[in-house]
């Protein structure tokens, strides 16, 4: 036990824990959280050395190394918090959205132990997770909006009060993520492709220019597939014309107009919903390009950006506890009958 749980025992206090895990994708985590604020462990084992070799995740691969990962990365989770696994109040999960293999398995982990402990168990919408991962670092003020761009994901969220989600715009084909790995293979870079784009387009001294994606004047939608397409046809035009293109220069065309459509429509969107705040999560807000013209564009205006630190961004079971703590505090828990829903709805999800 450590020092601060003997003097919290010693003076009474009463804070609340949260086990969680989460597997929907290619990291196994488990993590304890205090109050939905303060991480004691956030255990995270990536399957990134894995699926390398194949380009992308391996849906079955993921599910059977989650299988093996599973309950030793939660026995660490209690560990290196230094909390017996009775002393939760409850057990939350990613319920969805995800691949239903891997989802399945941090599920029936996360039953069994609720079951065992005689706790309640609390689904959680991963997307949430990703948002409130914020919560962990900073206050969050409402209305917010929240720009959530990962591997799966391209989705700007109005949260009008703590815990109510409405998505005002998402990606109609590929998620940014999606797009930077398909960008990265087509460049010959290793998976996940992101942090390698990012960072040769930060290497260029000059850009490929490529299009922007604006679609319709008021849409907060998102389009990534035409951006891939004109990629794959500067390097193919380059290649029949014997003409070398520098891989860092299409890499910084290709970033920029990813960047510049994120963050003139975040933006948009933050003052036409009146935020007090801009979000920003998952896993390519670890993109450096991106975090500098957010911030950037945000003070200019005067809006506060919150963005979580690196190994909040990117998948992680503490994310899920801070999220799974608004459902506490509500009383809202899930039945062991609970399904994984690899297509989960957000909105749905709402408190
Ligand atoms: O949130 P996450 O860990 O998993 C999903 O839920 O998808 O996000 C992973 C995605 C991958 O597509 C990866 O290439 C991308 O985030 N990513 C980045 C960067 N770091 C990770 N994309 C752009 N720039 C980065 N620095
Ligand atoms: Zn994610």
């Amino acid at each position: 036990m450590n020092i601060q749980r003997m003097q919290e025992m010693a003076n009474g206090d009463s804070p609340t824990y949260i086990v969680a895990i989460e597997t929907s994708c290619d990291e196994t985590s488990a993590a304890v959280v205090r109050d939905g604020k303060e991480v004691l462990s956030n255990v995270v084992s990536s399957q990134v050395d894995i699926h390398q070799k194949f380009g992308g995740v391996v849906p079955e691969v993921a599910s059977r190394k989650h299988v093996e990962s599973v309950s030793w990365i939660i026995e660490q989770a209690f560990e290196e918090a230094g909390i017996a696994p009775h002393e939760v109040a409850a057990v939350a999960v990613t319920q969805g959205p995800g691949l239903v293999g891997s989802l399945l398995v941090g599920m029936v982990a996360a039953k069994a132990l609720a079951f065992a402990l005689g706790k309640p168990l609390i689904g959680v919408h991963h997307i949430a997770g990703h948002i409130y991962a914020n919560q962990l670092v900073h206050d969050l003020q409402y209305p917010l909006v929240a720009l959530v761009v990962s591997g799966g994901h391209t989705e700007l969220v109005h949260v009008e009060t703590e815990g109510r989600f409405r998505i005002i715009g998402q990606t109609r084909d590929d998620a940014a993520g999606e797009a930077y790995d398909k960008v990265a293979r087509a460049l010959k870079l290793p998976y996940p492709g992101g942090p390698h784009v990012d960072r040769l387009a930060h290497e260029a001294d000059e850009a490929v220019e490529m299009p922007r994606a604006w679609l319709e004047s008021n849409s907060y939608d998102f389009s990534f597939s035409g951006l891939k397409s004109a990629v794959m046809a500067a390097l193919n035009q380059a290649r029949m014309k014997g003409i070398e293109l520098a891989p860092s220069a299409v890499a910084r065309g290709f970033q920029d107009s990813v960047i510049d459509v994120l963050v003139n429509k975040s933006l948009r969107a933050a003052r036409d919903v009146g935020a007090r705040q801009l979000l920003l999560a998952g896993g390519v807000a670890a993109n450096k390009g991106l975090r500098t013209e957010l911030a950037a564009r945000c003070s200019a205006e005067g809006l506060p950006l919150l963005v979580p630190p690196l190994s909040l961004c990117t998948d992680n079971a503490a994310m899920i506890a801070a999220a799974a703590f608004l459902k506490l505090r509500r009383g809202q828990y899930s039945s062991l009958t609970m399904k994984a829903e690899p297509l989960m709805k957000l909105e749905s999800w709402s408190v």
